[in-house]
This record gives structure tokens, C-alpha cells and sequence, in this order.
């Protein structure tokens, strides 16, 4: 409630205020705030060192993250969304699945689900919520830069909240695009560079053109969701991305 008054208050202030207020909050609070929400095992300083981490070095952090969190950052309404986009049941791949809730209210809808995550904890969480109904979704432990799949496997590729999480932008958007035959959704949180991590983002997506340039898709939707939505998870403005890509779909 308290994040949501506070992040309602600063939407009203002037742009300028608003970067004036978010500088000096990053540089005089950031930090301590940031360790006594999360405590002392989570790396703040993970922006400042990601860049010469090992793929097992970035396990471990999002392994530590798994163990201290169960909160998925999207919903119903974002389901829904997503369900929309989507269009009709066919193949999907779930990219940075999480706790497996969307892949699970997608599978519950028809569709045939295949969930990915770098991290064991997250699939373990994911494969308790798949275990509660009687749905088949395999779960695979892989780098969304690396994606164990052959080209086209999957109609489409959903990946929410995860994006700004990778370690090499070019090269996953470069995957999606040869694993998805018909379309990618990409739903992130729209926000400006933040100097410590409380979320260990990586990339920053402040404007739709920003998604629109990553993937360079001739057909495309981006639309801003603003922060006031009472169906989402996550109380602040994020960024839905729908790319079309002309490949056929399987029967
Ligand atoms: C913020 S969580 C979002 C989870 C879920 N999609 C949701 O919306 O609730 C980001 C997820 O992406 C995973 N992740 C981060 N970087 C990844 C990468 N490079 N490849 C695959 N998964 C990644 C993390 O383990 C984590 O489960």
C-alpha cells in the first residue's frame, strides 16, 4: 500500500523532480534500504560485478533469490493479457518461468506448455504448483541465450519479467527469434537505469522503442500499462510487447 502511494506520488511530480528524487535515492538509500528489505544475502553490487560472471556464477545468485522468494511478479490480469495476445492454444514456451503460474494458467487454457528457467530452485517451485493439477508441462533447466530447442520448435515464445534479467541481450533475442514460429510476448517493467540492484535487472526498457529496436520485427504491437493496474503483480508501468514473425504454424 505504502509503495503504491509512494510510487503514485512521484508519477505526479515533473520528470526532472522525479530523476532528482530517484538520484538521491540511489545514491543516499538505495544501498541500506536495499539490505534491510532483503538482507544480507543479496548481492547489491550485482550490476556493478554481472559483467565478469561465469554462467554458474548467475545460477547461484538466482538460486540464493529462489530460496528467500515464492512471489510471482505477474497475475490474472496479465494472464489475460498474454492469453489474448496469444490468440489461439498452440505450442508455447515459457522463458524465465519462475514459480510456473503462467505457464500453468496457460496450459489450463489448452495450450501445450514447455516452462524454462536457469534456476533449480524456481522449477522446483514450479513443478509444486504443476504437481496440485493434472497437466503435462515439462520443465527445462537452460539460459534463455542458449535455448535447447531446434529452430521453430515452439508457435510462441512468452517471457514476462524476465528480459532485463539476461546477460546478453542480442544473443536471446537472437534465440527467440529462431525458436518462435509465430510470435514473441514480452512483458517488462518500464523504468530508467538504476545504479544498485534490488532485482538484479540488467537491461533497462524506458520506451517501447527500446523493445521495438531489440527485436526488429517488421510486425508488431508495444503498448505501455500504465501503474494503476489493480489485476497485476507488479504495481508499476511495464511494457507489453506482442512481435509477429512469418514462419508457419504447426498443425
Ligand atoms: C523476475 S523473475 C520472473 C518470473 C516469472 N516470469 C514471473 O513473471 O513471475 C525472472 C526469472 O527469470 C529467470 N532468469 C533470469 N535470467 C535468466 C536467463 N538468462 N535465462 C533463463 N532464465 C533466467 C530467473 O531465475 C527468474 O525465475
Amino acid at each position: 500500500m505504502a509503495r503504491r502511494l509512494y510510487l503514485k506520488f512521484k508519477s505526479l511530480m515533473p520528470e526532472p523532480l522525479r530523476d532528482m528524487l530517484s538520484f538521491f535515492n540511489q545514491h543516499l538509500f538505495a544501498r541500506w534500504t536495499i539490505r534491510k528489505k532483503l538482507g544480507l544475502w543479496f548481492e547489491v553490487d550485482f550490476r556493478k560485478k554481472c559483467q565478469t560472471f561465469t554462467p554458474q556464477d548467475w545460477k547461484k545468485h538466482y538460486e540464493a533469490c529462489w530460496q528467500h522468494t515464492t512471489n510471482p511478479c505477474i497475475n490474472k490480469g496479465d494472464f489475460r493479457r498474454i492469453r489474448d495476445a496469444i490468440g489461439q492454444p498452440c505450442s508455447v514456451l515459457d522463458i524465465g518461468c519462475g514459480t510456473g503460474q503462467l505457464a500453468l494458467s496457460l496450459a489450463q487454457a489448452g495450450f501445450r506448455v514447455t516452462a524454462l528457467d536457469l534456476s533449480i530452485n524456481a522449477l522446483r517451485l514450479a513443478r509444486n504448483h504443476i504437481a496440485q493439477i493434472d497437466v503435462n508441462i515439462p520443465l527445462v533447466e537452460s539460459f534463455a541465450e542458449h535455448l535447447p530447442f531446434p529452430s521453430s520448435a515452439f508457435d510462441c515464445i512468452t517471457c514476462c519479467h524476465t528480459l532485463e534479467h539476461v546477460s546478453d541481450l542480442d544473443r536471446t533475442v537472437a534465440e527467440f527469434k529462431r525458436v518462435a514460429k509465430e510470435k514473441i510476448v514480452i512483458l517488462v517493467p518500464k523504468q530508467k537505469y538504476r545504479l544498485y540492484a534490488e532485482n538484479y535487472h540488467t537491461y533497462f526498457f524506458n520506451s517501447s522503442e527500446q523493445l521495438i529496436d531489440a527485436f526488429k520485427l517488421k510486425q508488431f504491437k508495444c503498448v505501455e500499462l500504465d501503474g494503476d493496474r489493480e489485476d497485476s503483480a507488479y504495481p508499476s508501468p511495464m511494457l507489453m510487447y506482442v512481435g509477429t514473425l512469418h514462419k508457419h504454424r504447426s498443425a
